[in-house]
């Protein structure tokens, strides 16, 4: 501001300058070539028309005329700058103070010449006047700049508000970003830095909420393919901490429901310490191929384990994976083939022993005798018939697991086959004082079956009835239609009840195993193999029917056979 000032001023004491200059030619031809009083008042007259002091100096110096006072009473000029330099140059200038009339004042001299004649002459004006006017403008200047400020800040304020709001509503965009909440639509909204800021994190936003959906979408997939899987997971890193394991496992390893088993050593976990064994194991072995162990899983399982080291890209092993098979089935079934081998060969060798002992007695001298010999040969054509249909059964049997066996379909009539079947075991049960009644609800549909199968089923189930029926007891045979649930095709619903010796509940599941049997000694008596029930269930299974067998031990038997029926 002061340097405005300086300026200013000095800017209008040089204009001043050149004007009063243009002045002092002007005073210096209108004054006459006097000096003294003449020359005192013709000063005097223009100073007042023009507002000035003048003064005409001799070129010694001597004042010859003086518009404020009495040129006689002024001192020598000679030493004043303007005057030396007019004197010197033809026109000078200078701002001084003057004692004259008391005030700083700048002067403007002249050098005059007229043939031989020169003076000097030399105009004033009081610098107050350009003082004065510096310091309006300079009032005018510090208004302007004030103002200009305060309209500055109020623009500042205006654009730092929007501004703030803008860096606001980023903050709290980022905040919702970091605390992976959905973040809303965020576009610039002006073409300025921020703008481009807003727009790259509202691209960056978008960019984290895809990665996110497909890492989801991807973690979902792996969710639903473990929890699909039939094989139990566990996943451990090399120290034996589990970090994951699927539902399967859990239920393997017989964990409990509301137990994660994220984060506990696998150790805890599994009953059978081979497992963790086998983890540690392969963790420590860089090498290790994959390997079995089989181990007992909870609730008496069989639990085959097949386990591989884990590798990152690097190579580096960074955990162990277990896969866990359930081959609890494949144990039973073992068991079932052999012992299914075992009771083949032992049923072949009981007939086959005595046809052989009674023929060996036979050929010796007891042969000769010709009652013993058809005693024996009777024994012989019994057992030899036994062995026929241990045989046939085996073959029905193989052949219906197969699926050899082709049914011929069609309507049957459930009463005459029910009554076929009596007939052929009417000797067999008046044999053993056994009764046997039949009712067929009337209006019961005719069976979708094979006829010869179906009087196999029946035959099995009533010659069951009667055999483990003592004396005096009964033997009923029912049919109905059984519409069970809505929506389901029609059923037959088949009854073979007894008043028998009845079957031990635990016993119950195990009937329609080959070569089954609850008192093995007394069905063989019976002439039993085992196989009937096997048979039936079979037989029952391939024309779409069910089997279910309910016994009370010592009152009697029930078994129920439901086939589809013939439309
Ligand atoms: N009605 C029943 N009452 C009591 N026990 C029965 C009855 N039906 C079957 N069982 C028991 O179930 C076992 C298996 O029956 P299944 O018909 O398969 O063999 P089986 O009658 O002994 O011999 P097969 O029928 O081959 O001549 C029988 O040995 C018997 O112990
Ligand atoms: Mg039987």
């Amino acid at each position: 501001l002061p340097v405005v000032g300086v300026m200013l001023e000095r800017h209008q004491v040089e204009t001043l300058g050149t004007r009063l200059l243009a002045e002092a030619h002007a005073v210096g031809e209108a004054l006459p070539w006097a000096s003294g009083p003449t020359l005192d008042v013709a000063c005097a007259r223009l100073a007042t028309d023009l507002g000035v002091r003048v003064t005409v100096i001799g070129p010694d110096g001597k004042v010859l005329g003086e518009s404020t006072r009495s040129s006689e009473s002024l001192e020598d000029h000679a030493d004043r700058p303007e005057f030396r330099e007019a004197l010197g140059d033809g026109e000078g200038r200078s701002v001084r103070w003057s004692d004259t009339v008391r005030d700083r004042l700048l002067y403007a001299a002249w050098r005059q010449t007229r043939a031989n004649e020169v003076r000097v002459v030399r105009v004033a004006l009081p610098l107050t006047a350009v003082t004065a006017n510096a310091a309006q403008v300079r009032q005018f200047v510090i208004l302007g700049i004030l103002l200009a400020s305060l309209l500055g800040l109020g623009v500042a304020f205006v654009l730092s508000r929007a501004m703030l709001r803008r860096l606001q509503r980023l903050i709290a965009f980022s905040e919702r970003l970091a605390a992976g909440e959905p973040t809303p639509y965020l576009g610039p909204e002006r073409a300025d830095e921020l703008g481009l800021l807003e727009a790259q994190l509202g691209a960056m936003a978008a960019r984290v909420a895809s990665t996110i959906a497909e890492l989801r979408i991807e973690h979902e997939r792996l969710e639903a393919i473990l929890r699909g899987m039939n094989e139990g997971v566990v996943v451990t890193q090399l120290d034996g901490t589990v970090v994951l394991l699927n539902a399967r496992a859990r239920e393997l390893l017989a964990l409990p429901r509301e137990q994660d088993g994220r984060g506990r050593p696998l150790v805890e976990l599994a009953r059978d310490p081979a497992l963790a064994e086998l983890a540690r194991v392969l963790a420590a072995d860089d090498v290790a191929a994959p390997r079995d162990v089989t181990l007992e899983g909870g609730n008496g399982r069989t639990i085959q384990v097949n386990g591989a080291v884990l590798r990152g890209l690097d190579g580096e092993p960074f955990g162990v994976v277990l896969v866990l098979h359930d081959v609890t089935e494949l144990r039973r079934l073992e068991v079932v083939r052999r012992d299914f081998v075992a009771n083949v060969s032992h049923e072949l060798r009981t007939p086959l022993t005595a046809i052989k002992g009674y023929a060996e007695t036979l050929l010796g001298p007891a042969g000769d005798d010709r009652e013993t010999a058809r005693r024996f040969l009777a024994v012989i054509d019994r057992h030899s018939e036994r062995l026929g249909r241990l045989i046939d059964d085996l073959l029905t049997l193989s052949n219906l697991e197969l699926g050899r066996t082709s049914l011929r379909l069609a309507p049957v009539l459930v009463g005459p086959a029910i009554d076929d079947v009596l007939q052929i075991l009417a000797a067999r049960s008046a044999q053993s004082h056994v009764e046997c009644s039949t009712a067929i609800a009337p209006g019961t549909p005719p069976v979708l079956a094979d006829g010869d199968r179906l009087r196999q089923v029946l035959i099995n189930l009533v010659d069951n009835a009667i055999k483990y029926t003592p004396a005096g007891g009964h033997v009923a045979v029912r049919a109905a239609s059984a519409n069970g649930r809505p929506g389901r095709a029609p059923q037959v619903e088949i009854l073979v009840e007894d008043t028998g010796i009845g079957i031990p509940a635990q016993d119950l599941p195990r009937l329609t195993e080959r070569f089954f049997r609850v008192d093995k000694a007394r069905s063989r008596e019976l002439g039993g193999t085992g196989l009937g029930l096997a048979i039936v269930k079979h037989i029952v299974q391939a024309h779409g029917g069910s089997l279910a067998i309910d016994s009370t031990l010592g009152t009697g038997t029930r078994v129920r056979v439901r086939l589809p029926a013939a439309s």
